[in-house]
């Protein structure tokens, strides 16, 4: 029996692009084994995002994160994981400077981590290395909207297509990325009525973060949903608390030790 007959089946890029107005994509990032094991369970597709510089190793923003640490992190992430679709950020300076320099690091990601497809920020801009990408076999996620890894161009992290004025650069952002043939789209950051109007009018999945529950699927960072960062985006709903979870079991474990309560190797309960 082959390898391949023995396993689950991973879902496939083309199974995502073919989700378009049908039922709607889950999707969370992990940057690790055990979480990916989890959440491998209930999505469709995960995200090896470059928010792991943020949210695992403390950076003010993305711009710092190196190749090798999403490396790193892709390969923990495809080694827990079974059914969901892998998608590994390219971090600030792997991809913009020519599709030559793109199409290197992305086969490097995707050889190095085995993970199916790699995410690029950017739109119209983007357009002719997503092309030069997808017609080379590198799956492109594309990703517009408020894309934080051009967060000191645009000023912080804002919301975009407050001033209907700008809705037609955003919209023909996204119909660019359609076109040189990215497979799905994240919309991060926008007014819902411009991310709604986008999922209308382009013909791959939109995948909303902060955007619009019309979008064609959901992505939001693990952490954030589980309580575990100090600080969330004010869009983000907790759906568990963790961070007080971890403190309580800590301040327990501490405490215990502390007092000498801590139990013997006669005394473990499970
Ligand atoms: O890096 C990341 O986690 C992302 C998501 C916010 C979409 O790009």
């Amino acid at each position: 029996m082959s390898k391949q007959t023995e396993q689950v089946r991973r879902t496939t890029v083309p199974q995502i692009a073919a989700r378009k107005g049908g039922e709607p994509i889950v999707s969370l990032t992990s940057y690790h084994a055990h979480t990916a094991a989890i959440v491998d369970r209930h999505a469709d597709f995960i995200l090896v995002g470059d928010s792991l510089g943020m949210v695992m190793h403390g950076m003010e923003n993305t711009t710092g994160v190196p190749l090798d640490l999403m490396i790193m992190h892709g390969k923990a992430v495809v080694r827990g994981t079974q059914k969901a679709l892998i998608v590994v950020d390219m971090p600030f300076g792997t991809y913009e400077e020519s599709p030559n320099v793109a199409f290197r690091n992305a086969a490097k990601i995707m050889k190095e981590t085995g993970c199916g497809a790699v995410k690029l920020e950017g739109g119209t801009r983007m357009a002719e290395t997503i092309r030069f990408l997808t017609e080379r076999g590198v799956p492109v996620m594309a990703h517009t909207g408020l894309t934080p890894q051009s967060s000191h161009v645009m000023g912080g992290f804002k919301t975009q297509g407050r001033d209907e004025e700008t809705w037609g650069a955003h919209i023909a952002d996204a119909r660019a990325v359609a076109e040189a043939g990215a497979f799905a789209v994240v919309l991060e950051g926008m007014v819902e009525p411009l991310a709604a109007k986008i999922t209308d009018q382009i013909a791959i999945p939109t995948i909303g973060i902060g955007a619009s529950p019309d979008c064609d699927g959901q992505i939001l960072v693990l952490e954030d949903m589980l309580g575990l960062n100090p600080w969330t985006p004010k869009f983000v709903k907790v759906y568990g608390q963790l961070g007080p979870m971890i403190e309580e079991a800590v301040a327990t474990y501490a405490k215990e030790v502390r007092t000498r309560a801590f139990p013997g190797e006669d005394q473990v309960y499970r």
